[in-house]
């Protein structure tokens, strides 16, 4: 028999649902929060009274688009954490009293977790390997930067993680240096598809073992584009695409090096991304080449499981359905990371 569970997230800026019949998406709608571009990152208060807006009216389209009535939903999966409190307690509230006045189960997602879950997804039109346990995923978002070894749908181990800035912060900082709008990552990744990855170099992270390092690089960039614009005023227009190529290459490739360390060290041999990050073409690239030089298997995500959505939210509420592992109304969300 079919189970048709209904997904939240709104962890951080975007407020999504989706809905899944068993491991198959029927709908994913997003709504973008473009308040926030004004004030080059995401301000909080802002955030939660826009998923506040928009969550009713995106539920109604996910289950609109997938062609069912909210009583032939099974159960509510909804984002706990990690993210903004105030924006999860939107969804959070929104789970329980849907599913409180429809009489079904709620079931809790780490944000985490879910962007690692996705790889899970089945398209049936497009059938395609999952990676098979155990297997290690860099997961990188605008919040965090880690190596997971996954051993099960829910056993999760991080040995790898950011000690300050995650890779999605540092595409965003070096985009704000050069007056790009918030979300940068994108931006850099568009405009560096133009320009040479070796044209500047900034110093690299030096950090021992699987751990991650950005702040040093940001500060390095900072520096590095305040001397030039010294020297001439318009130095960013004239190297836009130079200096997002670099600065691209720097951070896909401190990411690459503790993953390629992270193989050898574990002897897993398949290896996926997720998170924002990973709808990053360099890094995209990086992970196929490495796949392709070492016989090792890479999982890459679709680019609309990669930044925030509920399909993921709903894919990994799907696992925990099947385990029976429900959530009580007291449930309330987490900011930090629990895995
Ligand atoms: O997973 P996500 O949508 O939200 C969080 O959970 O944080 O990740 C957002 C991050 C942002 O920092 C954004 O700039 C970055 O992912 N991002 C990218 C790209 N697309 C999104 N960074 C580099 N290249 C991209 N193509
Ligand atoms: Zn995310």
């Amino acid at each position: 028999m079919p189970v048709y569970i209904l997904g939240i997230e709104s962890s951080c800026d975007d407020t999504s649902a989706a809905v899944i019949r068993n491991d198959v998406i029927l709908s994913n709608i997003i709504a973008n929060q473009k308040v926030h571009a004004a004030f080059g990152g995401v301000v909080p208060e802002l955030a939660s009274r826009a998923h506040q807006q928009n969550i009713i009216p995106v539920i109604h389209e996910a289950i609109r688009q997938a062609g069912i009535l909210k009583t032939d939903l099974q159960a509510i999966a909804f984002t706990r954490g990690p993210g903004l409190l105030g924006s999860l307690l939107v969804g959070t509230s929104f789970a329980k009293a849907f599913a409180f006045a429809l009489g079904i189960p709620i079931v809790e997602v780490d944000h985490m977790q879910a962007h690692i879950l996705a790889h899970f997804i089945r398209n049936p039109k497009d059938e395609k390997a999952v990676p098979e346990f155990p297997f290690l995923c860099l997961t990188v978002s605008g919040g965090h930067t880690q190596i997971v070894q996954v051993n099960s749908h829910f056993d999760m181990k991080v040995i790898g993680r950011t000690i300050d800035d995650a890779a999605g912060e540092a595409f965003d900082k070096a985009a704000k240096i050069m007056g790009l709008p918030y979300p940068g990552g994108p931006l850099v990744d568009k405009y560096g598809k133009d320009g040479n990855p070796e044209a500047f170099r900034f110093s690299r992270p030096a950090i021992p073992g699987l751990d991650y390092s950005f702040s040093g690089l940001k500060t390095s960039f900072l520096y590095f584009v305040r001397d030039r614009l010294r020297e001439d005023a318009s130095f960013i227009d004239h190297h836009t695409a130079d200096l997002c190529a670099s600065i691209q290459q720097a951070i896909v490739s401190a990411l690459m090096e503790k993953l390629q360390l992270a193989v050898r060290q574990t002897g897993i041999r398949q290896v996926a991304i997720a998170g924002g990050v990973s709808a990053n073409s360099a890094l995209r690239k990086e992970l196929t080449n490495f796949g392709d030089n070492t016989g090792v298997r890479t999982f890459i995500p679709e680019f609309s499981y990669s930044t925030d959505n509920a399909a993921m939210i709903a894919m990994a509420g799907y696992f925990r359905y099947l385990s029976g592992e429900f959530a009580d109304l007291s449930a309330s969300p987490y900011s930090r990371s629990t895995v």
